[in-house]
């Protein structure tokens, strides 16, 4: 498991629901489990019954009686299942109904629309509020006020992936070309680790979602501060670190607001070191990870869209990374 998902972090567990779509989904999830239990028990009963029946009178010549025993293979092979299914397939219902998602438009004042489009391998996530300067871009890693809904519009920039937090919410695929809609929301604050539950090529494994739900005070505090361009490198190293970011081909994928750094295809890393992780949380986000991404991203993640960046002497790289660590 990579390092950033041990922590404080709680487990992925769709038995430890912190959402009311997730306990509604756990609630199901017992049911059936214990539906199974007792339909395994019928299933030994009866084997151990035809096991013990005919002990010491079995006679391989006589006439096989099949006549019963079509009626068990009726009864238990097609009406039992039948009505299993039918049991389970209505909760099922009832829980999509519950969670309608075009019913009400949000209070952007509380809770955020998020428009999360997923790549080979990772998530962007941009922060949609009416109007334009209350848009901005984050990857990787998405905020939420604790009990409030809020809407998740959901696609892909390549081929299908797939958002499943399963603290909070069921699966719900991100397909090229089309837009689909989900509402999650968390009822107490934690950090809650998602995947792509699509296989989506090479890097499928290393594809994970953090989604950080805060106290509506701390959560309005990010959002304040994610609003922000850019903190200005105040160390001579960090601003050589700037300049050569700028002017190699860094900038040409990554955006880093308020820098003429405008790259659209890679992660926006206006506020990278305010991320748990890096490469698509794959790596926690500190120094070390951040050198060996720099230069070794394909070793790390290979087939990813992010190249080794040789170019750099050690301390060319040393101040790189320090002007990327002070992007808070
Ligand atoms: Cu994206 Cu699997």
């Amino acid at each position: 498991m990579p390092a950033v998902l041990t922590g404080h972090a709680q487990a992925q567990s769709t038995l430890n629901p912190a959402g009311p779509a997730a306990r509604s989904l756990s609630g199901v999830s017992w049911f059936v489990y214990i539906l199974f239990i007792v339909v395994a028990i019928v299933m030994w009963v009866l084997i151990w019954r035809m096991a013990t029946r005919r002990r010491g009178t079995f006679d391989e010549h006589a006439p096989v009686d099949v006549g019963g025993g079509q009626s068990w293979v009726l009864v238990g092979g097609f009406i039992i299942p039948a009505i299993i299914l039918a049991v389970i397939f209505i909760p099922g219902l009832a829980i999509m109904r519950r969670f309608p998602i075009h019913d009400q438009k949000m209070n952007y004042e509380t809770a955020p629309e998020i428009r999360l489009t997923g790549h080979q391998w990772w998530w962007e996530a941009r922060y949609v509020e009416g109007s334009p300067d209350m848009h901005f871009a984050t990857a990787n890693e998405i905020h939420i006020p604790v009990g409030h809904p809020v809407d998740i519009e959901l696609s892909s920039a390549d081929v299908i992936h797939s958002f499943w937090v399963p603290n909070l919410s069921g699966k719900v695929d991100l397909i090229p070309g089309q837009v689909n809609r989900m509402r999650i929301e968390a009822d107490r604050p934690g950090v809650y680790y998602g995947k792509c539950a699509e296989y989506c090529g090479a890097q499928h494994a290393h594809m994970m979602i953090v989604v950080v739900a805060q106290p509506e005070g701390e959560y309005a505090a990010w959002r304040a501060h994610q609003l922000e361009s850019a903190s200005a490198p105040s160390t001579a190293q960090e601003v050589r670190g700037q300049e050569l970011f700028l002017s190699s081909p860094c900038s040409l994928c990554h955006m880093i607001r308020g820098t003429p750094a405008g790259g659209a295809v890679a992660p926006d890393l206006t506020h990278l070191a305010s991320r748990r992780g890096i490469a698509a949380n794959a790596l926690e986000n500190d120094k070390a990870n951040i050198s060996a991404w720099v230069t070794h991203a394909q070793a790390l993640k290979p087939a990813s869209m992010m190249p080794n960046v040789t170019q750099f002497s050690g301390d060319e790289l040393q101040a790189l990374v320090a002007y990327l660590q002070q992007l808070r």
